[in-house]
């Protein structure tokens, strides 16, 4: 932590369940700021409570929501003491669309709040919530069931959160909160919102900590726009690289590939930082900072401090499933593991990177084309004035009824489903088998190496020991709220 109590690191937030509360307990309890990926949330609640809530966690959370109906019928409906019998696919959620009825929007409250209130549990630690700009429609009531777990910090990026900083502050009082919905094809001068208003689902008159809200950007063009125009306050910066593990924004003008068919990034790519510090906000970098050096090179550059993520990923307490980190760790051990930057996996359009490891299998295998989970849909206005959602990675004939193009299909991946394979959730096939996992990391994975140091496990407080080695800063152990 800096002088003026704001974190030298950020362990970045990962989703699908990647950085649950688990991992952003571990590293808020040591001092720096741990954050849950918000993405997804609702679903990840409700399979956990089919697989049997075991430990109980989940349902020791849901105790504390003040809502109590709504945890009394997330139990009832999705509760199974025993855990789901083998080969019995989970139960789905209905998906996103603009409007959604009362209890499906609970049900993100609700996933929001549990993960939060469990990072936050027992000890006085700051913990942030991570969500995607881009996956619109869950995003006000994510943000106020992790408001009424009192999330310290919203951190987001995959796009333009403009808006975000007003909806905090509404939130906040309990009031109505509005963000634009990006419709294609929606005619000019007719937006198109999306409301949540809080008094449908909580009677709350004291108001919520509004949390500190710090933009995830790639160039400072947008860190300027957002520092000047957001309707509200922003409080920090996260900069982040094209090497940083997950989704990378695409890079300027025409795409160029390389001979393996990914993304060329060059100079014009890399952010301004004297432009960035003279916003006057605090700041920090991202993408292949995760090493001590890297850390006070950050700090010399003007920057409070780095998040992190890919190092934290392999962290026993993260979410990824035990084998696939101790497969990933034992190649890395071996010099057998590379990324790929997929500039067409992703149905979000944006660049997306792939671990490539012999324990995890060929990325290229066949998929199923589907979309059941569907949080990276998008909207669109059809001629005849419906709007209609689509993925890309859905079956082409879906998507083509939807009004998209087949050339957008092409080597699409349902990420939604391939993400919760890897956190050891994913769907049961009607083959029998499962879906199989996509691993996202950045292109530093294998610096991490100096983290395993050759073993095949560690904790998220080794990788804290390792950045903060030399700083001057020691990983502490935060007391409970209120202990003497
Ligand atoms: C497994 C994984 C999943 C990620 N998911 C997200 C995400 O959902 N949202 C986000 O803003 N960043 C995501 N990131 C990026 C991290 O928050 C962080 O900025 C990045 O990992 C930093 O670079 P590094 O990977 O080189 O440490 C993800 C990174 C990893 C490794």
């Amino acid at each position: 932590m800096t002088a003026i109590g704001y974190p030298l690191i950020i362990q970045g937030g990962m989703g699908i369940a990647v950085s649950n509360w688990r991992l952003a307990r571990a590293v808020s309890t040591a001092g720096e700021l741990g954050v849950v990926s918000g993405t997804a949330l609702d679903t990840v609640l409700i399979r956990r409570l089919q697989d049997g809530d075991v430990g109980g966690a989940v349902r020791r959370a849901l105790e504390h929501l003040p809502l109590p109906d709504v945890a009394a019928e997330l139990l009832r409906k999705y509760f199974r003491p025993e855990g789901r019998g083998p080969d019995e696919p989970y139960r789905l959620l209905p998906m996103y669309r603009r409007a959604v009825g009362s209890f499906r929007e609970q049900i993100t409250i609700a996933a929001n709040f549990v993960e939060v209130f469990l990072a936050k549990e027992g000890h006085g630690g700051r913990v942030g919530i991570n969500l995607l700009t881009k996956v619109q429609m869950p995003n006000l009531a994510s943000l106020y069931g992790a408001m009424l777990a009192r999330v310290d910090v919203v951190l987001m990026g995959a796009g333009i959160p403009r808006e975000i900083p007003g909806a905090l502050d509404a939130l906040s009082r309990h009031e109505e909160a509005t963000l634009r919905l990006d419709v294609e094809d929606q005619p000019a001068g007719e937006p198109v919102t999306l409301r949540f208003a809080p008094t449908e689902h909580h009677a709350g008159s004291e108001p919520l900590h509004r949390p500190d809200f710090y933009a995830i950007v790639s160039a400072h063009s947008l860190a300027t726009t957002l520092a000047r125009k957001a309707n509200g306050r922003v409080d920090g910066f996260v900069v982040e690289g094209a090497t940083a593990g997950g989704h990378n924004a695409p890079p300027r003008g025409a795409l160029r590939l390389n001979d393996r068919g990914e993304p060329i990034y060059g100079e014009r790519d890399l952010a301004d930082l004297d432009a960035i510090r003279e916003l006057g906000v605090p700041f920090w970098l991202a993408g292949g900072f995760g090493s001590p050096a890297a850390l006070a090179d950050a700090r010399r550059l003007g920057a409070a401090g780095i998040q992190v993520g890919t190092a934290f990923a392999y962290a026993d307490e993260s979410g990824f499933a035990p084998g696939i980190k101790r497969g990933v760790l034992r190649d890395l051990a071996a010099g057998r593991v590379g990324i790929f930057t997929d500039p067409r996996a992703s149905p979000t359009g944006f660049p997306f990177k792939i671990v490539e490891a012999p324990s995890l299998g060929s990325h290229a295998a066949e998929r199923s084309r589907r979309c059941d989970l569907g949080y990276l849909r998008s909207a669109a206005r059809r001629p005849d004035g419906r709007l209609v959602y689509r993925c890309a990675a859905a079956p082409e004939s879906e998507f083509l009824a939807a009004g998209g193009e087949l050339e957008e299909t092409v080597g699409r991946k349902c990420l939604c489903n391939g993400l919760f394979s890897a956190v050891g959730m994913g769907q049961a096939l009607e083959d029998g088998g499962t879906e199989p996992a996509l691993v996202t990391s950045g292109d530093g994975i294998r610096e991490i190496a100096a983290v395993a140091r050759g073993r095949e496990s560690y904790a998220a407080r080794d990788v804290l020991e390792y950045l903060l080695a030399g700083s001057g800063d020691p990983v502490r152990s935060v007391e409970p709220a209120g202990a003497a």
